[in-house]
């Protein structure tokens, strides 16, 4: 098992945020956590990377407790993450955020940087311009982009559609299946839009208020009555 999480918890001062949640991700799986705004999302996934301290728990990364390991680290151990309304370097050029994405990984940018251009061919466009001169989509395919440089063993994906025209989305889900499915990579994405991440994912958790209410093959969720009622609208 590449992710395993026990009896999560995360709190906000005196405010739990996340109650005691379980779930895992294997090697090479799709997982997605599907759930409304303020579940905890992206509590969650910060809590993983190392970005948020938890209350009580236990986080595994391919069997070593992680739980309290500070984020550079999980970042040497290959933990990668798209964070929500994705930020880069503001005032780095396009091929510069790229160039900070392989920081503390043995992989070299040179050997990345085709595969990853030719997955965001705007990207190649624009290597040389400042990455705040982005539209908020080629932003969006820029904070991908630089998180699969170092070669990730798990990559963390808040929110990926948010903001990006319907047909943007679609390709940006496509990128990450063919990353999944061709490549390999292990994926933990997070969203609201429950149809789009179970179409691609292999396995999905429901989170409603901080706690997994429904898990399962993401093919019977999307077939689930309480499922397509809360999230699918139908
Ligand atoms: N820095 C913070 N301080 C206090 N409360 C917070 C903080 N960040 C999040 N929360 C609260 O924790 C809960 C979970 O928030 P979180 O951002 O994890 O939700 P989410 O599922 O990612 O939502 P969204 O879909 O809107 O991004 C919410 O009730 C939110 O108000
Ligand atoms: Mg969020």
């Amino acid at each position: 098992m590449l992710l395993e999480v026990n009896d999560l918890s995360v709190s906000y001062g005196d405010i739990e945020a996340v109650h005691g949640i379980s779930f895992h991700v294997e090697n090479g799986e799709f997982v997605s956590i599907i759930g409304a705004n303020g579940a905890g999302k992206t509590t969650t996934l910060r809590a993983l990377m190392g970005l948020q301290n938890v209350k009580s728990g236990k986080i595994l990364f391919d069997g070593t407790d992680i739980t309290d390991m500070p984020a550079h680290r999980r970042a040497n151990l290959g933990i990668r993450i798209v964070p929500e309304r994705a930020r880069c370097f503001p005032q780095l050029t396009v091929y510069e955020n790229l160039r900070m994405g392989v920081y503390g990984r043995s992989s070299s940018l040179k050997n990345e940087l085709g595969s990853t251009y030719e997955l965001f061919p705007i990207l190649k466009e624009r290597s040389d311009q400042y990455a705040n001169t982005l539209s908020g989509g080629e932003q969006q395919q820029l904070a991908i982009a630089r998180a699969l440089v170092s070669s990730p063993r798990l990559l963390l994906v808040d929110e990926v559609s948010m903001g990006l025209m319907p047909k943007l989305a679609i390709q940006v889900f496509e990128v990450l299946r063919s990353l999944n499915k061709d490549k390999g990579l292990t994926i933990l994405l997070v969203e609201q839009n429950a149809l789009s991440s179970l179409k691609i994912s292999d396995r999905g958790y429901v989170l409603e208020t901080g706690k997994i209410e429904i898990e399962g093959l993401s093919s019977d969720l999307i077939n689930d009555d309480r499922v397509r009622e809360a999230y699918l609208g139908s």
